[in-house]
């Protein structure tokens, strides 16, 4: 949520930051700002509701020459989307710039008092308060803008990921951060600032990932250094960056959703990478055999994810209970931080998320640290806060997701946790090894089976015409069917605004059934499983109420096809690998529903990828 980007060195700042807004844009496109310092000493901020692309506009006939410049891409929580309430936010004195990704919780009091000091204020924001407060520090104590910095930020109370700069000081920015991510990029007599990386891959794959409650100070011409927020010098640990150009751009693609969706035959293989071996035979997953006893001896599982990372966890129960005989719960990490959760030190909670840096996920980590349960990670963003915060854990490696809608960390994260459960069934032994091989050799040809899948896309645009004026669908699914169909239907709400629900298949008769009538569809995930009987009868329930059926079947399903209205075939595959393969068709689904609606699909209204704040 909100992603800020800064740039201090010799080369043209305003290029580097509008470059890096864009990148960036995936956290929020409410308003876009930047504030630049020119060699002549003078302060430019120039900001503007909506997209990036708006504040380009804006710039075109503006004075952009600056080699220092922080900027902003905003994602609203408070006060509404509006050229006043876009950052950068300045000082009353005019001295100063700021752009912050998180939310101040105690910004009235903070507000209150300023106001009572004879400041105004010209936004309904949270991060206003903080400049202002920086600066009346400032000018109270007489001290440097870096003393200043880290007094506010002991007053204040919240989520922070902040950079500062100083007209009459253009050769330094002050950035910091608590619980909002926040990276510095090493180059070659300059320094770049990111909410992630993507901004200035093209520039340097040096990166030094700051910590809670750091301060770094970034001077033109001099050595980065970090402090905490108690003056001490800290250890400065660059790591080289792993991601590439081709991963942040279309690549020939509409859209970058789409283009995720037909990546998951290559991010599966990715995936899977030196995971599954020997043609099959041998299962591994980091951070699963070192911790063995750990796994061996858990009594429960407890997992932990918002959204579509909460999909996959509700299959990963599946799996683990299946394949390991270990009890699973799943709980959204949002209610579970809040609902007084008993934890012990014989539970294991796994925490999934495709950013690393939900907000309600790491609450939950810490929580259930604090009550002694060893805490496993799930991720994709490579040094987000969730890997630092767990005990161990593993990322999906599928690249950069940068379509607000998961697809491909989707798949990513429920390959993950079926590697996951296997690993865990071959330590424990409660999987027979004849049938754990045949599955590691399915596993192998998974990425060629979805590339079959992905071939219907021109089938499934044909028939996304005929539903996309529909005003509400049913997603029916049962077993390791039913997660994908809350899945299925969290795609189609998200981009197409179409009303979606995701329902359990036999659960449809106690109440949703009363909705079935011909204008409402009803799409339900039905391949070969052990539950397929149960789920025709289900489908035969729907037509006999004259509901129209989309049929995601398994090759060959003569049953099904005679009662529905559309048939999806995808391949055959073993019933725990089934979520892989029928999810795809309900991506593209959405995504064609969507774009015949002509909906903005990478930018869906009222939401960010990176959810932040709580
Ligand atoms: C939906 C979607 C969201 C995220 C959720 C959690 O397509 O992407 O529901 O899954 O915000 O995000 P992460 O996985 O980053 O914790």
């Amino acid at each position: 949520m909100c992603g800020i980007v800064g740039y201090i060195g010799e080369g043209n700042a305003y290029n580097v930051l509008i470059g890096g807004l864009h990148r960036l844009e995936y956290r929020g496109y409410d308003s876009a700002g930047i504030a630049l310092v020119d060699d002549n000493g003078k302060l430019n901020i120039y900001k503007t509701l909506g997209k990036v692309q708006a504040l380009e506009n804006f710039c075109k006939d503006k004075n952009v020459e600056a080699r220092v410049g922080i900027a902003h891409t905003r994602w609203a929580t408070h006060g509404e989307p509006s050229d006043c309430n876009a950052h950068p936010h300045y000082s009353e004195d005019g001295n100063l710039a700021l752009v912050h990704n998180g939310t101040i919780e105690n910004y009235k009091v903070l507000k209150d008092a300023l106001v009572e000091h004879g400041r105004t204020f010209h936004s309904d924001t949270d991060t206003e308060v903080l400049v202002q407060l920086i600066e009346y520090i400032r000018v109270q104590n007489d001290c440097s803008l870096l003393d200043a910095v880290r007094e506010a930020l002991k007053q204040v109370v919240g989520a922070y990921a902040i950079a500062v700069i100083e007209k009459d000081n253009p050769d330094c920015i002050i950035a910091a951060r608590k619980s909002s991510p926040l990276v510095v990029g090493v180059g070659d007599g300059e320094f770049y600032l990111a909410s992630d990386a993507s901004p200035f891959v093209e520039f340097t794959d040096n990166v030094v990932y700051i910590k809670d409650e750091e301060i770094a100070l970034i001077r033109r011409g001099e050595p980065l250094k970090l402090l905490s927020f108690d003056n001490k010098e800290n250890e400065i640990d660059v790591k080289k960056l792993e991601m590439s150009i081709s991963q942040l751009e279309k690549g020939g693609y509409p859209h970058f959703m789409l283009k995720e969706i037909f990546e998951q035959p290559s991010t599966l293989l990715d995936c899977i990478r030196g995971r599954v071996v020997d043609k099959g035979r041998f299962v591994t997953l980091n951070g699963v055999n070192d911790n063995s006893e750990t796994f061996i001896n858990a009594k429960r599982i407890v997992i932990v994810a918002c959204g579509t990372s909460w999909h996959s966890a509700l299959i990963g129960k599946y799996l683990i209970q299946d394949m390991c005989k270990i009890p699973v719960v799943v709980e959204y990490a949002s209610e579970f931080r809040y609902s007084n959760p008993v934890i012990t030190h014989e539970d294991i909670v796994i925490a999934i998320s495709q950013s690393g840096e939900t907000a309600d996920t790491l609450a939950a980590i810490k929580i259930a640290r604090g009550m002694g349960a060893f805490v496993y990670g799930i991720s994709n963003v490579v040094g987000s806060s969730i890997p630092r915060e767990t005990h161990s854990g593993t990322y999906i490696h599928v690249g950069p997701e940068i379509g607000v809608a998961s697809t491909k960390a989707f798949t990513g994260q429920v390959m993950v946790l079926t590697l996951l459960a296997m690993t865990i069934a071959g330590l424990k032994k409660t999987l027979e090894p004849r049938y754990a091989e045949k599955l590691g050799e399915w596993i192998l040809k998974l990425p060629a089976l979805v590339e079959k899948v992905i071939e219907l896309a021109p089938d499934i645009e044909r028939l996304s015409l005929i539903y996309t004026y529909a005003r509400n669908f049913l997603y029916l699914g049962r077993g390791y069917s039913y997660p994908v169909a809350l899945e299925g239907a969290l795609k189609l709400k998200e981009i197409s605004y179409i009303h979606a629900e995701g329902y359990p298949a036999a659960e449809m008769k106690h109440g949703p059934i009363a909705l079935v009538d011909a204008e409402m569809p009803s799409v339900i995930v039905a391949p070969k499983d052990h539950l397929y009987d149960k789920i025709v009868s289900n489908v035969q329930q729907v037509k006999a109420r004259g509901g129209n059926i989309i049929a995601i079947v398994t090759e060959g399903d003569t049953t099904i096809r005679n009662i529905a209205d559309h048939v999806l075939e995808v391949p055959e595959v073993p019933e725990c690998l089934t979520p892989i393969i029928t999810s795809v068709p309900l991506q593209l689904l959405s995504y064609y529903i969507a774009i015949n609606k002509g909906k903005d699909v990478d930018m869906p209204r009222n939401l960010a990828k990176s959810v932040t704040v709580e």
